[in-house]
């Protein structure tokens, strides 16, 4: 069983997904701890519902990056859940080197839209503002770049002539809460290898086969 910290700055619809797909048995994973950089974020709560620890996290002085002592800070939460994997889901924050170093290869982001269009900030405003008749959602690694990590899946929505920011946003999201927990689901059975910018899937190991050798197979 996969243990997993999830970092979230807004509603957390995202941890909802993945808490469901876990409650299903379709998802071999548990959520060990939550951590947010708004004292309020509905994330929090989501957790404290289902009696996950829930942690804030102040991030002063830094308004749009995890560095120094909240860094530190959220390391050793972390730690101390013993967990596999980092999920950043809505975390607001650039994370910078401490973070990575400590957990190399083993933190994933989902951004609402089909990188390399569209990084950064609502991005599913940049994608209707540029035309797009294709957007969607994309699962990467991540690295020290905005945005930049290699990409473990996407998934894709069309642009309606009638849609708003909102209408896309939603529908967007429809969409990142199938491919938040397909992408957890393939890490917690070793399948994702990276190589390079790319990320590889490797075959379904049949039951009593050896997983060694797999990142997340552990
Ligand atoms: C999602 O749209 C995600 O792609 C972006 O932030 C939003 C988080 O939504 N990184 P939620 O808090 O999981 O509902």
């Amino acid at each position: 069983m996969l243990k997993i910290a999830v970092l979230g700055s807004g509603k957390g619809s995202n941890l909802a997904a993945i808490l469901e797909a876990a409650d299903a048995g379709t998802l071999p994973a548990a959520v060990a701890c939550v951590i947010s950089d708004v004292e309020d974020a509905y994330i929090l709560e989501r957790a404290r519902q289902r009696n996950i620890p829930a942690y804030y996290v102040d991030c002063a002085p830094f308004k749009t990056k995890l560095d120094g002592r909240a860094e530190e800070e959220v390391i050793r939460i972390i730690r101390s859940h013993d967990t596999g994997l980092v999920v950043l889901a809505g975390f607001m924050r650039m994370v910078k080197s401490g973070l990575l170093e400590a957990f190399p290869q083993r933190i994933i982001n989902i951004h609402p839209a089909l990188l390399p269009s569209f990084p950064g900030l609502e991005a599913w405003k940049q994608a209707l503002d540029y035309g797009v008749k294709v957007t969607g959602c994309t699962v990467h690694f991540v690295d020290a770049g905005m945005d930049t990590g290699p990409i473990i899946l996407q998934r894709s929505v069309p642009v309606l002539d009638d849609d708003t920011p909102a209408t896309l946003h939603a529908r967007i999201q429809e969409q990142e809460h199938i491919a938040y927990p397909e992408a957890i689901r393939l890490i917690a059975a070793g399948r994702i290898r990276i190589e390079g910018r790319r990320t590889l899937v490797l075959p379904e190991v049949p039951a009593g086969g050896s997983k060694k050798s797999r990142p997340g197979a552990d």
